[in-house]
């Protein structure tokens, strides 16, 4: 690994060759692509899944121009301080497991490089000390899946009021910058390990999804609560939907108990719990 401590120089860019060193030996990440800046590393993904690349390309940044957040938003940019990739996939299971993949490696790799205790809110955003630090965007085609992932990794957020309610960097949580290397080694690796499982053939691939799902469902806030679910379509923001979010199902589909004591399933939206 490099030399540098993150303490040294926190907005250095991105280490790439200490990444690569860091995931030889896992499926995923077989190649790193990094680019100093780039306008979305999801954009320049999906254009590798038609080229016909293979699964496990990782495509990375310390920079994007022109970042995408779901449902139409903007992914801000904090330059050399994220984690910014894109993985390339071609998953032969159903995508809520990708979802449930994608957050759980980000949890996971957070406590293990910061010692910092870290959420899941419904579907796939992590949170830390209640405020957003990783936002997840899954993209498909034709049978190939690219997940960006955006963690607020170094740098400050509490200079801007509106963001700072609502979003945290891990070093604002930590109290100094931490390594994106470190990170970025530590999620691929915890991804390898849960996409290899549910890649596994027969009842194998039947006992990943059974794992993930657990695991997701154990770390999932919010359920017991009373919360209000937007979901925007159009460009527009509907009427939200408030009830009790009583539990996920197989799927990972939220249960809500709706207050006219009908239930609904719901399978995408921004989940804001109501106290
Ligand atoms: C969200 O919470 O709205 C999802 C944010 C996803 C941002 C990441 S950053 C890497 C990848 N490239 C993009 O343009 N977006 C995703």
């Amino acid at each position: 690994m490099d030399e540098r401590t993150p303490q040294d120089r926190p907005d250095a860019p991105l280490a790439v060759d200490a990444v690569r060193a860091g995931l030889a030996g896992l499926r995923l990440g077989w190649r790193v692509t990094y680019f100093p800046e780039i306008g979305s590393t999801n954009t320049y993904a999906m254009g590798l899944a038609r080229q016909g690349e293979a699964e496990g390309a990782l495509v990375t940044t310390d920079h994007q121009s022109a970042g995408r957040g779901r449902m139409g938003r903007v992914w801000q940019a904090l330059p050399n301080q994220q984690v910014i990739l894109s993985l390339l996939l071609r998953p032969r299971f159903p995508p809520q497991f990708l979802m449930m993949v994608s957050a759980l490696a980000v949890v996971e790799a957070i406590e293990q490089t910061t010692g910092l205790p870290a959420a899941l809110k419904w579907p796939n955003d992590v949170l830390v000390n209640e405020r957003k630090v990783c936002g997840i965007l899954i993209e498909t085609s034709e049978g190939a899946a690219v997940v960006g992932m955006g963690l607020n990794a170094n740098g400050s957020l509490a200079d801007d009021p509106e963001l700072g309610a609502r979003a945290i960097t891990l070093a604002d949580a930590l109290g100094q910058p931490v390594s994106r290397e470190a990170l970025i080694v530590a999620l691929l690796t915890r991804f390898d390990g849960y996409y290899g499982a549910l890649q596994a053939p027969g009842t194998d691939g039947m006992f990943g999804r059974q794992m993930v799902r657990d695991a997701w469902r154990a770390r999932l806030g919010m359920l017991g609560r009373r919360v209000a679910i937007r979901q925007r379509a159009g460009g527009q923001d509907g009427e939200p939907l408030v009830g009790l979010a009583e539990g996920v199902d197989a799927d990972g589909a939220l249960i809500v108990l709706r207050d006219d004591g009908k239930r609904t399933l719901v399978t995408w939206g921004d989940v804001e719990a109501l106290g």
